[in-house]
């Protein structure tokens, strides 16, 4: 979490550091700073996001060398003081950070034996002062500094160190935390995430873990490993996908994002799914699927939803055992990895550490790995053996909505594709209908958004709700709880519809909604008397049901009809109007829909 941006060229720095930012700032929204070399050291700090940075910025300032950063809070609250850039103890280094140091404390003590004393409370500071520190030691010689800071600090962090006494020139240094830098003909650019340069570099190097770079008005000058040997990275050209464009008269990227997702179902199942590998070939690739004697799925949050929805289709149609966990708790609990198992790791970013990390752990394991993933050139593509792009364009809002369909529509495709070459092929072919009709239903569901308003300006002053579903609607109903609560702060909890009557029917009052996803015919029965047993206790349910059912819309207060869909795909089609309740009701209570409180797109830290 965090971003970073730096430039340093023959350009005016401030419009590309600015720019910048705003496109980080699904990062992180606490506090944003820039620092800009112009002969002297100028450093601009605000609490808040962006915007508030930007009124407290001069009108006319000058400088072609620069770097900023918008905070995501790990060590010390959102305020001024531990905002970035900091400025190190002996005043001749700034620095942005992005990431977290894990033996902070321990450097701050040994610091502060050293005379060393601190502005802030963060871990960032500790690391720029840690810096600073073996500068003098070195004798002003930057390289060792850091190669020596490198050796004692424990954590991730990709950074931009700007040196008082060299103007024009800006180190770089990474571990673990996604960086990209990038080239043209005026400079050199860094940022944390390629779509905030895109607009002005055309060449881009990754740098690798422990990468040592000095950069200047001409390039990249130099670039060493952690050890201090001289290596070299390689360029590479990247097209940047045009739909990230501003919110396109939408008044927020959310909603964007969900009227984006019929274009993009369409066109991910217009083509047959593309598996990329730099190590396999397609035969080796369908060898695989077929020999395989399971399916592990890691991901968190949203990702972890849809690799609920994905063991189930996987099962359903490819007959393949198949489980599901939470990359953060398996990483820990010691697991047992069969090596004949294909490991689906999803993730919208590529950069979520739990899922990073989970990810690294079985490859060690000797697993073969799968990386279901929406950003190009993240870690998660980098790390894995093979690649399913979700295609869905950039996803601004922080709420995930159309990275989530798209997941689904591969995870769809995938098991059709398992299922075919392990001969299950009548079930390979099950779906194959039904998906193509899937963006005309979309759009239909879009078009009855009206509704939706009306239900969330109903139930906007409920502070609990509860969201039960039975088979593959158990997971929509735990992304329909999470959609509400990060985006209005009202409590939501998702349960099997079975499930409730083992503890959460005791919350069920008037006051207590519960929103039943009762699209599923298999289990419908039972979901009719689940939601009888509530309204037996005075509670009010809204249930999302096929069109035309009338032994759940005569006993709801509300319901919401989607178009009939088979139930293996039900989950593609229910999330929509699960969105857009969250959404109307997120505004109608005055949240910031996008950049939610205390959230960042991207989770870089444990
Ligand atoms: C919720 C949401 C998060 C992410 C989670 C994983 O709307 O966006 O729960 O799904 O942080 O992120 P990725 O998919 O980038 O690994």
């Amino acid at each position: 979490m965090c971003g970073i941006v730096g430039y340093t060229g023959n350009r005016q720095v401030l419009d590309i550091l600015i720019e910048g930012l705003e496109k980080l700032e699904y990062r992180g929204y606490d506090s944003a700073g820039i620092a800009v070399h112009n002969g002297e050291m100028k450093i601009f700090k605000s609490q808040g996001n962006i915007s508030s940075l930007k009124s407290k910025l001069p009108s006319r300032f000058e400088g072609t060398s620069g770097i900023a950063h918008t905070r995501w809070a790990t060590h010390g609250i959102p305020n001024e003081r531990n905002a970035h850039p900091h400025l190190s103890f002996s005043g001749n280094l700034v620095m942005v950070h992005n990431g977290i140091i894990e033996n902070s404390e321990e450097i701050r003590e040994e610091l502060f034996a050293n005379g060393y004393t601190f502005v802030s409370e963060t871990d960032s500071e500790v690391l720029l002062n840690l810096i600073d520190y073996e500068y003098v030691v070195s004798n002003d010689n930057i390289l060792q500094a850091l190669i020596n800071a490198q050796a004692k600090a424990k954590g991730s962090y990709a950074i931009v160190l700007l040196d008082k006494n060299r103007p024009g020139e800006q180190v770089i240094c990474r571990h673990g935390s996604p960086l990209v830098m990038g080239l043209d003909d005026s400079g050199c650019y860094t940022a944390s995430d390629i779509y905030a340069i895109s607009e002005y570099a055309t060449r881009f190097v990754f740098p690798e873990n422990g990468d040592i770079i000095f950069a200047g008005t001409d390039g990249i000058r130099e670039v060493y490993t952690a050890e201090g040997k001289k290596k070299s990275l390689e360029e590479k050209k990247y097209i940047v996908d045009g739909r990230l464009s501003g919110k396109d008269g939408f008044d927020h990227y959310m909603m964007k994002e969900i009227f984006q997702q019929p274009e993009i179902a369409r066109d991910l199942l217009s083509k047959p799914l593309p598996v990329v590998s730099e190590k396999y070939s397609a035969e080796e690739i369908d060898n695989i699927f077929r020999t395989i004697k399971g399916v592990t799925i890691l991901g968190c949050g949203t990702s972890w939803h849809s690799g609920l929805i994905g063991r189930y289709l996987l099962e359903r149609l490819a007959r393949i055992p198949a489980n599901t966990e939470y990359a953060s708790e398996y990483r820990y609990r010691d697991p047992v990895i069969p090596s004949d198992y294909l490991v689906i790791s999803i993730s919208q970013s590529g950069e979520t550490a739990d899922t990073l990390a989970a990810n690294t752990l079985v490859r060690e394991a000797g697993a073969i790995t799968l990386g279901i993933l929406n950003v190009k050139n993240s870690t998660l593509e980098r790390e894995t053996d093979m690649q399913i792009y979700l295609e869905a364009g950039p996803e601004i809002g922080v709420a995930s909505t159309k990275a989530y369909t798209a997941q689904l529509v591969r995870l769809a495709q995938l098991a059709e594709r398992l299922a075919w070459v392990r001969g299950e092929t009548v079930n390979s072919t099950l779906l194959n209908g039904d998906l193509r009709q899937m963006a005309e239903t979309m759009t239909m569901i879009l078009k009855r958004s009206g509704k939706l308003k009306m239900l969330a300006d109903k139930y906007s002053d409920s502070n609990n709700f509860l969201f039960l579903g039975r088979g593959l609607n158990y997971p929509s109903a735990l992304e329909g709880a999470l959609k509400l609560k990060e985006i209005s702060y009202i409590h939501a909890e998702g349960y099997p519809g079975a499930e409730m009557k083992h503890g959460p029917i005791a919350l069920i009052d008037h006051d207590f909604p519960t929103m039943a996803i009762a699209t599923d015919r298999e289990n419908l029965s039972k979901m009719v008397s689940n939601i009888k047993e509530i309204k037996a206790r005075n509670g009010r349910i809204i249930a999302i049901i096929q069109e035309g059912d009338e032994s759940v819309r005569s006993i709801a207060d509300d319901y919401f009809e989607i178009p009939n869909v088979p139930d293996l795909i039900a989950p593609m089609v229910t999330a929509l109007p699960l969105q857009l309740f969250a959404y109307y009701i997120s505004l109608n209570r005055g949240c910031n829909v996008d950049q939610p409180r205390n959230l960042a797109k991207s989770v870089t830290v444990e």
